[in-house]
């Protein structure tokens, strides 16, 4: 039997307990998957030696916690160390060793909607906003053969910090000249946290006076699913995609590290929809 967790702070409301069992349900894995929620007052170090002790096969890691469990892996695998936060991690014979599922879920997640996308041979993304979010997302898109990657943010350092590791195609913009730029780009990506609930009436950019084109506008953010940035996009005519896609499919990803399994996705997205509308 598995067993598998999620160590951060809040998390009484994580949604990821419900995905991993669904996909043990789907895999036909017998498991269970749990949260440990690790209160920040207190030394951590105790705290995750006596959460060692529990011998969890995987886990995974959330705020504030994917940079402090670093010291307490044995291995960081490379997506994850160019990153900087480890969001999952898988137990080897009781070793630890970390990754980052972030960018590759946000990856997975765009091609199975807009798979098209992936068989252009020249492919464009705007990255909106330069924290940890941003730099896996900006990692993955390389992976996947995108030719320019822009970042728009609002400290322009930041952003070029990211930009100086990769090879590829690269400028960096203010927030300010993204509305311009807009159908310049196949995808642009909000990664920040404008929006978020409880401020779902704020947004990074305005898009007010934008033609309609084949833009796709994606944002990270799943609370509420349907952000300002992305009622916006939608009344002038952009294709959308959503946050809770990203969740399942980092999910997936971090799930196949644990067992080696693909576990299908077939209409995941619109049972997580129907939970988080419910909320
Ligand atoms: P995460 O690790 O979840 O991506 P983060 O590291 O805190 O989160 O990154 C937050 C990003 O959102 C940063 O790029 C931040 O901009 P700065 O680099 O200028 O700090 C951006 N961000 C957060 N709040 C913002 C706001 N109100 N306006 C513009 N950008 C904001």
């Amino acid at each position: 039997m598995y067993r598998f967790g999620l160590i951060g702070y809040p998390i009484a409301h994580s949604l990821s307990p419900w995905i991993h069992k669904e996909f043990m349900k789907r895999t036909h894995i017998d498991g269970d998957y749990e949260i440990y929620e690790i209160n920040p007052e207190g030394a951590f170090s105790e705290k995750i030696n006596a959460f060692r002790q529990k011998e969890l096969h995987g886990f995974n890691i959330t705020v504030p916690y994917k940079q402090k469990i670093i010291p307490f892996l044995d291995e960081v695998d490379y997506t994850a160390k160019a990153i900087g936060a480890v969001n999952t991690v898988r137990n080897k014979d009781g070793k630890w060793i970390g990754y980052n599922t972030d960018g590759i879920g946000y990856v997975r997640s765009l091609k199975s909607k807009y798979p098209r996308l992936f068989s252009k041979a020249d492919r464009r993304a705007l990255i909106l906003g330069a924290g940890g979010a941003a730099r896996g997302i900006y990692a993955a898109l390389q992976d996947a053969g995108f030719t320019t990657i822009d970042i728009a943010n609002r400290t322009k350092e930041k952003a070029l910090d990211i930009i100086r590791l990769y090879q590829v195609q690269s400028q960096v913009m203010p927030l300010e000249s993204v509305e311009k730029q807009i159908d310049q780009y196949d995808v642009v990506i909000q990664t920040t946290s404008v929006g978020m609930k409880p401020y779902a009436d704020k947004s990074i950019i305005e898009i007010k006076n934008t033609k309609p084109n084949d833009t796709i506008v994606s944002d990270i953010i799943y609370q509420p699913i349907e952000t300002n940035l992305l009622t916006q996009a939608k009344c002038y005519g952009f294709s959308l995609h959503f946050g809770h896609t990203m969740l399942l499919y980092q999910a997936q990803y971090a799930y196949e590290i644990w067992t080696g399994i693909k576990p299908p996705m077939e209409r995941m997205d619109q049972e997580l929809q129907l939970i988080l509308e419910g909320r």
